[in-house]
């Protein structure tokens, strides 16, 4: 792979024309002990989604992974998919594309094809928010602090060959220089990184999440509700017909109402 260091970048950058999933190769990088390190793939030909799922990954794509060593327990490691959620969003609107964060962490270009609240009662509004990015984190280590974590951020570029629901930046901006945006997103993410206040604050702020009536589907079963806040290290806070619930991991989608 060619191997750079941008001005003032944070990591070191290898780049490919392809890989099978820029997440395993750094994890292979972190079972050779390194650290500190970012790969970035043209294409992946295998490459992986949450919950077991395939992403599509064409070439002319950015996916791109890192290799961090933070002094973390891994329950606190969501703090920093929060961070990559905010760092992507905020390259994609620095490069002009109108972005926001659905919780926890798959940042969506709202369409303005929202139905109206009078239509129907809870019925998931998603065909009217666009994936632009998704975000798969893996970790390995101890109880009481991670040996390393790998952050993989998937933002598409063309739209053409996206599963239904995706969209990629090329349908919203004409300019486009990857190999910038993805150093504005590493040294967005690198800022970020050890921030966990500025992370949730950036996070309300993008956010299309929050004053949204939510179904979560969590490991425990489904809450829906509104969603009022997010919580370190990345819970949301629903108010239910119940009473508040905090979820820690989860599905989520938005209603309508
Ligand atoms: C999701 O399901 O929303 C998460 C998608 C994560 C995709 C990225 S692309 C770069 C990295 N390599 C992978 O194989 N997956 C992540």
């Amino acid at each position: 792979p060619a191997i750079e260091y941008g001005l003032d970048a944070p990591f070191e950058v290898e780049y490919h024309d392809s890989l099978s999933s820029t997440n395993a190769r750094a994890r292979e990088l972190a079972e050779a002990g390194e650290t500190d390190r970012a790969v970035v793939a043209n294409e992946q030909t295998g490459g992986r989604g949450r919950l077991d799922r395939e992403w599509v990954s064409p070439p002319g794509g950015i996916w791109c992974s890192v290799l961090t060593r933070p002094a973390l327990p891994p329950a606190h490691v969501p703090i920093l998919t929060l961070a990559a959620a905010v760092a992507a969003v905020e390259t994609a609107r620095e490069a002009g594309v109108d972005a926001g964060i659905k919780w926890p962490n798959d940042v969506l270009v709202p369409t303005g094809t929202r139905a109206s609240r009078t239509e129907s009662d809870d019925v998931p509004t998603n065909d009217g928010e666009q994936k632009l990015v998704g975000i798969l984190t893996e970790m390995e280590g101890e109880a009481d602090r991670v040996s390393w974590v790998v952050v993989g951020i998937g933002v598409n570029v063309r739209a053409e060959g996206l599963p239904a629901g995706g969209t990629g930046l090329l349908a919203h901006t004409d300019d486009l220089d990857r190999r910038a945006f993805v150093q504005r997103l590493l040294k967005r993410f690198d800022g970020l990184r050890g921030e966990p206040e500025t992370v949730l604050s950036a996070w309300r702020e993008h956010t299309l999440t929050l004053g949204r009536r939510v179904r979560v589907e969590t490991p425990g079963g489904e809450v829906v509700g509104e969603a009022v806040d997010v919580e370190f290290p990345g819970s949301l806070v629903v108010e239910t017909d119940e009473g508040t619930r905090r979820v820690h991991a989860g599905d989520c989608e938005h209603l309508r109402s």
